[in-house]
């Protein structure tokens, strides 16, 4: 595997490469990144993955500082998963001046995980633009896990008419249920056995729904009643539309149900497609 921190570097290494597949990341890689490295390699020919704890997309109280940077282990993993090249800059190397220009997503990026990290997905959207800029993929992999992400980057890249195909990739989860994530290191061992609660909770929502409950309002605000126990504190438990992530109606089909909460301090988001 070629690493590369500065972007001329991965340029002239990236030049005559064909059919790029992209996998950005924030490190600290676990098995749902390697699934999409994985999923990677089946779309095309050269796999490039990043590795980058974007400043712009934390707000001011939240874990920049103290997000996990485990960069040896991660390089293990992606050679091991077969990746081709890792983009790796450094906060100079992508922002050598301050970043003054950004890619603003319309009103989405205010709803649901929105509505609780003002500026997130504007800055998300603004660091994705520039590490395609820097890769130039054919085809880029978002996990299903951020929802609201992917779907943020899948418009961008229509409305921009970037041409990069964006993909998702499936919710990688642990035995019991619990959708892996970074964050999931700052439980202590008595948040880790309460956690998998979220996504019981959203399975049963879906198993309420494919059972022909419509009261939607109804199912949400009992699962919220529920989240109080045991230390959660629920940001929202919500069913929405997967084509817009607009609230649904009793009419609507293709639903995606989307949580977040937090379990002492380590916040949790998960969803489940209907
Ligand atoms: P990060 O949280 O490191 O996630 C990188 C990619 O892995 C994202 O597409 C995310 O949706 C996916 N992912 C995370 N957990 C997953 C799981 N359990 N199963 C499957 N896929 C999973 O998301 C980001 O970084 C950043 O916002 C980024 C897009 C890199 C921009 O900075």
């Amino acid at each position: 595997m070629h690493i590369h921190s500065r972007i001329a570097d991965l340029r002239a290494a990236l030049a005559d490469r064909r059919r790029i597949v992209f996998v950005p990341t924030m490190g600290n890689l676990h098995a749902g990144h390697i699934s999409l490295m994985e999923q990677a390699r089946r779309h095309g020919d050269t796999v490039v993955a990043s590795i980058f704890v974007n400043r712009l997309q934390f707000g001011p109280n939240e874990d920049f500082d103290t997000y996990p940077r485990t960069f040896q282990a991660d390089c293990d993993k992606l050679a091991a998963a077969g990746v081709d090249v890792l983009f790796a800059p450094s906060e100079a190397d992508l922002y050598p001046e301050p970043q003054e220009y950004f890619v603003e997503p319309p009103s989405i990026q205010n709803i649901l995980d929105g509505e609780f990290r003002p500026g997130h997905f504007r800055g998300v959207a603004t660091v994705v633009s520039k590490l395609f800029n820097c890769v130039q993929p054919q085809v880029a992999i978002f996990g299903k896990k951020d929802y609201q992400q992917l779907m943020v980057l899948r418009n961008m890249s229509r409305q921009m008419a970037l041409p990069i195909e964006i993909v998702g990739g499936e919710t990688v989860r642990a035995d019991d249920g619990l959708a892996l994530s970074s964050r999931n290191g700052y439980l202590s061992a008595a948040e880790r056995a309460e956690a998998p609660r979220l996504q019981r909770l959203l399975a049963g929502i879906r198993a309420a729904i494919v059972g022909g409950n419509r009261d939607f309002a109804a199912l949400e605000n009992a699962a919220i009643a529920e989240l109080t126990v045991n230390g959660w504190k629920t940001d929202y438990v919500s069913v929405r539309r997967q084509a817009d992530l607009a609230p649904a109606g009793s009419a609507d089909n293709a639903l995606v149900v989307l949580a977040a909460s937090r379990l002492g301090n380590t916040r949790l988001i998960d969803n489940i497609e209907v």
